[in-house]
């Protein structure tokens, strides 16, 4: 693909806010928090969504943080859904009451996504940070009883991919519709953390084995989506579906990004508080950096796959090797891969020590700004 081809996006994340009652030690929010305080008001995420769909979204996911910190969420909600896109709220949980999930029902909202950290609370908590699981069940089951089809996420490393049988019946048990099983991806504060997060080759070949298992057995009732771990593989994933090529994100201080981490690269910033949506995905330099295949070094720009995974992860390249541009270093053929491969390894010889420490996630302040009461 040429880089002046330019699809229509298909899914828009709307980081709401990166406030967030729980702690994850893999969060992939920006390490400096308080630099995003300043969160779009209600009016300028309205006019987001509307030049959203005028642009050809069809899908908005609604994310942080904690989404439901956001008062105003039943009003994005209820605008986003008259406007004809199909709404899925990804959030913990934390603040789904029965009011709560009454009026988002009311205003339209078409999908909830629920993370859980593990199958049992004391586990599920000490990785949240909070107390939290009972929470997440009653809001589950509150999900169900109100007809929405509900998925669970759950990521996967170290510290749960033993349990992902137990993960997998706790799912059933709650009637979800879907799982989605995806192992930790290594920027922000997972990257921070990976040392104590990326699980040994022999943890994966089990898990690996109790998915397919379950995968046969719970076909036509529940599907199993589970998202291979980055390290382990031969190939990178084409992620995002390539760059700016089907998704973006706006976060929550307006900024447009053509990945949830974009903003930890060296490129300019562009802002729904000053350009449009449609001139941001058209023309914006951060959008047309990495389009397309011809800002490919070698060994991408010779590789019969570069059409298929785009060359990896940009975050992920710039995260390891300082520069966004190489090919990412999880592909075997790239010149960095001895980085990923010294990982696994470092992995594989944790397994026998205890675990390290874990640096949980704080919860940042957010600035004060105008919003209607949802
Ligand atoms: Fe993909 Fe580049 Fe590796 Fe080829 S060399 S498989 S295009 S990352
Ligand atoms: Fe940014 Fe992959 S997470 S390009």
């Amino acid at each position: 693909m040429a880089s002046a081809a330019v699809d229509r996006p298909f899914g828009l994340l709307a980081e709401l806010t990166y406030g967030c009652p729980l702690h994850c030690p893999y969060c992939s929010n920006p390490l400096d928090l308080a630099a995003y305080a300043d969160e779009l008001t209600t009016a300028e995420w309205l006019r987001v969504l509307a030049e959203a769909r005028a642009l050809g979204v069809l899908q908005l996911h609604l994310s942080g943080g904690e989404p439901l910190l956001r008062r105003d969420l039943t009003e994005i909600v209820r605008s986003a859904s008259e406007l004809g896109l199909y709404t899925n709220l990804i959030t913990s949980a934390l603040g789904l009451t029965p009011r709560r999930a009454g009026q988002l029902r009311a205003a339209g909202l078409d999908h909830v996504q629920i993370s859980v950290q593990a199958d049992e609370p004391a586990l599920s908590d000490r990785l949240a940070g909070t107390p939290s699981f009972a929470r997440k069940l009653a809001a589950a089951r509150l999900v169900k009883e109100l007809g929405w089809p509900l998925t669970l996420n759950v990521v996967l490393h170290r510290h749960n991919v033993d349990r992902v049988g137990r993960v997998l019946a706790l799912a059933e048990e709650l009637g979800a519709d879907r799982i989605e099983l995806a192992h930790t991806q290594y920027y922000g504060w997972a990257l921070r953390n990976r040392a104590g997060l990326l699980p040994s080759r022999a943890q994966l070949e089990s898990a690996e084995a109790v998915v397919r298992a379950a995968r046969a057995r719970l076909e036509g009732r529940m599907e199993v989506i589970y998202v291979l771990p980055d390290y382990h593989g031969r190939y990178p994933k084409p992620c995002m579906g390539g760059w700016g090529r089907r998704q973006l994100t706006v976060i929550p201080n307006g900024e447009v990004l053509p990945c949830p981490t974009a903003h930890t690269l060296p490129l300019p910033r562009a802002s729904v508080r000053e350009h449009s949506l449609a001139w941001i995905w058209e023309c914006s330099p951060v959008f047309q950096r990495f389009r397309g295949t011809d800002w490919m070094p070698d060994p991408c720009r010779s590789c019969p796959r570069r059409e298929v995974d785009f060359g990896g992860c940009r975050c992920q390249a710039f995260a390891l090797t300082g520069d966004a541009a190489r090919t990412d270093p999880v592909c075997h053929l790239s010149p960095d891969h001895g980085i990923v491969a010294a990982a696994v390894q470092a992995a594989d010889e944790a397994a026998q020590s205890p675990a390290a420490v874990l640096t949980p996630r704080p919860n940042p302040s957010r600035r004060a700004r105008p919003q209607s009461s949802g």
